[in-house]
């Protein structure tokens, strides 16, 4: 198979373990701030920049449930209002009993920044998974898609 050289890159950073061990605890911790009251689904994102900063994220519901936001959305919100906007890996916290992966939405949104990201998602038993973002988000529409106008 033909390798990639950034993606090789990303993901050697991203499986170093203690950085990995960094993201679980601060995925974990974001999840004890989350806002959750009426899906009671608590989410904790810790989000690795490539300069080595980690920004954490938190679900925060709204009594108008639109109006919600994941734990993905808001690590990335909080990342680029600091000024960092590429991305090597984002790891999720759940009380699930299995890992579960980021919803569509989320995936969009990393997309813009990392198409190359792994994404891990962790359970409180220790449970794990890992994905790239192009296998959760094959055939993206991307800021290249808008050169097509
Ligand atoms: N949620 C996230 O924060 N991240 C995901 O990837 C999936 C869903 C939140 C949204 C809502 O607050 C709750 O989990 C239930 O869907």
């Amino acid at each position: 198979m033909k390798r990639d050289p950034v993606l090789d890159a990303e993901l050697s950073h991203a499986a170093d373990e203690r950085v990995v061990v960094t993201l679980r605890e601060r995925a974990f911790a974001a999840m004890e701030r989350a806002y959750a009251p009426y899906s009671n689904f608590r989410v904790g994102a810790a989000l690795l920049g490539s300069d080595g900063s980690i920004w954490d994220g938190c679900n925060v519901e709204n009594a108008s449930f639109p109006a919600g936001i994941c734990a993905e959305r808001s690590a990335v919100s909080a990342a680029v209002a600091h000024g960092v906007q590429q991305f090597d890996a984002i790891a999720i916290a759940t009380e699930a009993q299995e890992p579960t992966p980021p919803c569509g939405i989320c995936r969009q949104v990393l997309e813009e920044f990392a198409p190359q990201m792994v994404v891990m998602s962790i359970t409180r038993e220790g449970k794990s998974a890992r994905w790239t973002l192009g296998e959760l988000l094959p055939r993206a529409f991307t800021p290249h898609s808008l050169d097509r106008r």
